[in-house]
């Protein structure tokens, strides 16, 4: 049997340096920009109960699929799962999988780091006392202005792109372990202020209410972005999973999962770390994240009569609004946006180096040259996301199906995060427990085949994963 191959791209130095990686490329502005805006315009309580369903039951085990293949190719992706499909004498054709992680992976940075650009934006509003003292209407249309300017999306986005070629072309796992293990908890700490502050703003309990009272309608029915209902000719609610589905979409995205960032880390992985373990502690790590800013938000949102459904640019017409009218504001607001940027980058450079570390394995090039190339093809795909909030707002181009009325940037949204990383996902678990021998895996996941825990995290990937996406797939495509 084989095992233990080494990385030719090096090795994490210890277990915690994975951790420490894995929540990096986890948490990122899916928990604080995406997931705020998208419990919001999905109708609160309800959708986040799935989302944090599917946590535990699909994101965790996956991810210990995921870092396990990882450990077991030691390559990129689409080398691991060639070499994988052979090795449990399947099929390898299994590289698809890594491919379609790859382009995933591709088309989300592509809008990933136009979003960080406007963070980068408003760390300079923060500190030069812009919102100081602002009110609604200041902060909304200071946004709306700044997003329908091009040019400035533009610079921002090509910054961002640059630091992340920079980080890349350097090698993953050096600066990157240091700056994660300050920066996570300096961005905890300030969101527990910021939750801290939206006690004070009177809406707190409706804030809370928003995100834990579940009310299914809204997660089942189809619904505006406001929340109210689209009926049939006969004044009837129409019945759809596609909330579910997008709650679902979020697990994996905000975990990273479904196409090949956790496993390229699990590449780098030391053998002898139990992954179960370490799973767990980054999927709770980014749960937390993300409901504190969930709980960071809303509160803001009901007690300044905004709209929580205001979709992208939610965080940015509600948080300096705090920032601005909190004591030591301008310090925490410019500190917060710093993390948040931070937070993201951590997040962009796993999402090329998949494609990176493809280059550099099968075509021979070095790190910077392939760092460089990715680079640029992304930023250029960029442009599409820039375009989508300011001159191409009304443009859908693809005016069918689940992507009627959406613009560039919400069609790459949707396709990857709802449709690519599911699918993704779907296949790793397949790929598990359906190809792999269980010798291999309980020998991977460090797991005696009889323990319970082995069999608990072989269930879920064998049946409960599969059938979950499988559902929600079928009610989209008009099956069920
Ligand atoms: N998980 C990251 C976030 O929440 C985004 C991401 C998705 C990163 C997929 C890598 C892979 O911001």
């Amino acid at each position: 049997m084989v095992r233990k191959r080494t990385s030719i791209h090096g090795e994490w130095t210890s277990r915690w340096a994975f951790i420490l990686a894995a929540t990096g490329s986890a948490v990122g502005l899916g928990n604080i920009w995406k997931f705020p805006y998208i419990t919001g315009e999905n109708g609160g309580g309800a959708f986040v109960l799935v989302y944090l369903i599917c946590i535990a039951l699909i994101g965790i085990p996956i991810m210990m699929a995921e870092v396990m293949i990882g450990r077991r190719g030691r390559q990129s992706p689409v080398n691991t799962m060639y070499t994988l499909g052979i090795e449990s004498g399947s099929t390898p054709h299994w590289k698809w999988l890594g491919w379609l992680g790859v382009v995933a992976g591709f088309l989300i940075l592509s809008y990933y780091s136009v979003i960080a650009g406007w963070a980068l934006d408003y760390i300079f509003k923060m500190a030069s006392g812009t919102f100081t003292g602002a009110n609604a209407d200041f902060v909304s249309s200071t946004f709306g202005s700044f997003v329908k300017s091009p040019l400035s999306l533009i610079f921002w986005h090509s910054v961002f792109m640059l630091m992340t070629m920079f980080v890349v072309a350097r090698g993953v796992n050096g600066g990157l372990e240091k700056a994660v293990r300050f920066l996570m908890p300096g961005l905890f700490i300030l969101l527990i202020i910021m939750v801290g502050y939206a006690v004070t703003t009177g809406e707190f309990m409706r804030g809370l209410q928003f995100l834990f009272e579940p009310n299914f309608d809204n997660l089942l029915y189809k619904h505006e972005a406001g929340g109210k209902f689209i009926l049939t000719d006969q004044g009837e609610k129409i019945f759809t999973l596609e909330y579910v589905l997008i709650a679902m979409g979020h697990a994996f995205f905000t975990l990273s999962l479904g196409m090949g960032a956790i496993m390229i880390y699990g590449s780098y992985l030391p053998n002898k770390t139990s992954i179960a373990k370490t799973s767990i502690i980054i999927a709770a790590a980014d749960t937390l994240v993300a409901l504190l800013a969930g709980m960071a938000i809303f509160p803001i949102v009901f007690a300044n009569q905004l709209d929580p459904s205001a979709g992208p640019g939610l965080i940015f017409s509600t948080l300096p609004l705090a920032f601005g009218n909190m004591p030591g504001g301008t310090l925490f607001g410019t500190l917060f946006f710093i993390l948040l940027v931070f937070a993201a980058w951590s997040s962009s450079i796993s999402l090329i180096e998949p494609a990176v570390a493809w280059l550099v394995e099968n075509k021979g090039m070095k790190r910077l040259k392939a760092s460089v190339l990715m680079g640029v093809a992304c930023w250029l795909v960029g442009m599409l996301t820039v375009l989508s909030f300011n001159v191409w707002e009304k443009v859908y181009p693809f005016n069918f199906w689940v992507f009627k009325n959406k613009t560039f940037f919400d069609v790459l949204d949707y396709l990857t995060a709802n449709i690519m990383l599911p699918l993704g996902g779907l296949l790793i678990a397949i790929f598990s427990v359906w190809i792999m021998s269980t010798d291999s895996s309980s020998d991977e996941l460090e797991m005696k085949q009889s323990a319970l825990s082995f069999n608990i995290w072989y269930f879920m990937t064998r049946y409960i994963t599969p059938i979950a996406v499988i559902f929600v797939f079928a009610n989209l495509l008009g099956f069920i």
